[in-house]
């Protein structure tokens, strides 16, 4: 067994999942660097480890069977566990998004990767998971999956731009989250989501405010949360996101 805390970031060779595999790697954490890519994934993983990570490579398409089996059978072979698995890979799926235009294999697409991508690769690691003395699962979800911030309730006004297919997946990630947590409520693996901020990245032709390392604080906080602390909810960095 592996002295170090293990983590397995999904998405992880550029932007926000990046940055967390950095984060992560900075505590003094193992970090698998899951990408689906082999060259972005080995330039990741060489640029991780001349900062001083100690970064593997982790091949993985979210949404591959085959791809998440063979990942939860490297991440066993190389470290014999799991300690926290962030669920970062997501794709926005591009336009048109407004409900009355949209192309139904856009919604399946996004689904796909943004959902069932998620309880995918969860389900892949749970046996890695529970191997751990504190599991830990971070979802990256986003603000705009909130329905009280779409419905511009709560003193907030509506956020995020009208995309039938990503702000839904999102919100369906939330969803899913929480019946997670209630599944593992009598266990010790901690679930939570949490929200970037507005990041300068791919996912948004870099229109984002935030840098990617801002983003990847609030993953770093649940990543490193205690084993006594929450379960089942939903943070950004100022605090809990609203459903
Ligand atoms: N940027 C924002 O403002 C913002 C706001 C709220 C939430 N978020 C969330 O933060 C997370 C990271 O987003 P980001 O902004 O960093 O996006 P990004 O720069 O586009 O990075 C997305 C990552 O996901 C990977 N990915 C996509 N589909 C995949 C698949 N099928 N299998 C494996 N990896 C896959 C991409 O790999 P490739 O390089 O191979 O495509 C890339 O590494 C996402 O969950 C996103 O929804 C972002």
């Amino acid at each position: 067994m592996n002295e170090r805390t293990i983590a397995l970031v999904t998405g992880a060779n550029k932007g926000i999942g990046y940055e967390i595999a950095a984060g992560l790697g900075a505590l003094g954490w193992s970090v698998g660097v899951g990408a689906r890519d082999d060259l972005r994934r080995k330039a990741a993983v060489e640029k991780l480890r001349a900062a001083g990570v100690d970064a593997f490579g982790v091949p993985l398409d979210v949404t591959d069977d085959a791809s998440a089996t063979a990942a939860a059978r490297l991440t066993e072979d190389r470290a014999g566990r799991l300690d926290v698995l962030v669920n970062n890979a997501a794709i926005a799926g591009g336009a048109p998004q407004e409900p009355t235009r949209v192309d139904p294999d856009t919604i399946r697409t996004v689904v796909e990767t943004n959902v069932i991508g998620v309880i995918r690769v969860t389900n892949a690691m749970l046996p890695l998971l529970r191997r751990s003395a504190s599991p830990g699962i971070v979802n990256m979800s986003s603000s705009v999956g909130s329905l009280t911030r779409q419905s511009g309730t709560a003193a907030e006004s509506a956020t995020g731009p009208v995309a039938v297919a990503y702000a839904p997946s999102k919100t369906f990630l939330n969803a899913v989250t929480l019946q997670y947590a209630r599944e593992l409520s009598g266990t010790n693996i901690l679930i939570n989501a949490g929200c970037p901020g507005y990041v300068a990245t791919d996912l948004n032709g870099f229109r984002g405010v935030r840098t990617p390392e801002q983003g990847a604080a609030i993953a770093v906080t649940l990543a490193t949360l205690p084993d006594d602390g929450p379960t089942g909810r939903f943070f950004e960095d100022a605090g809990v996101v609203p459903w």
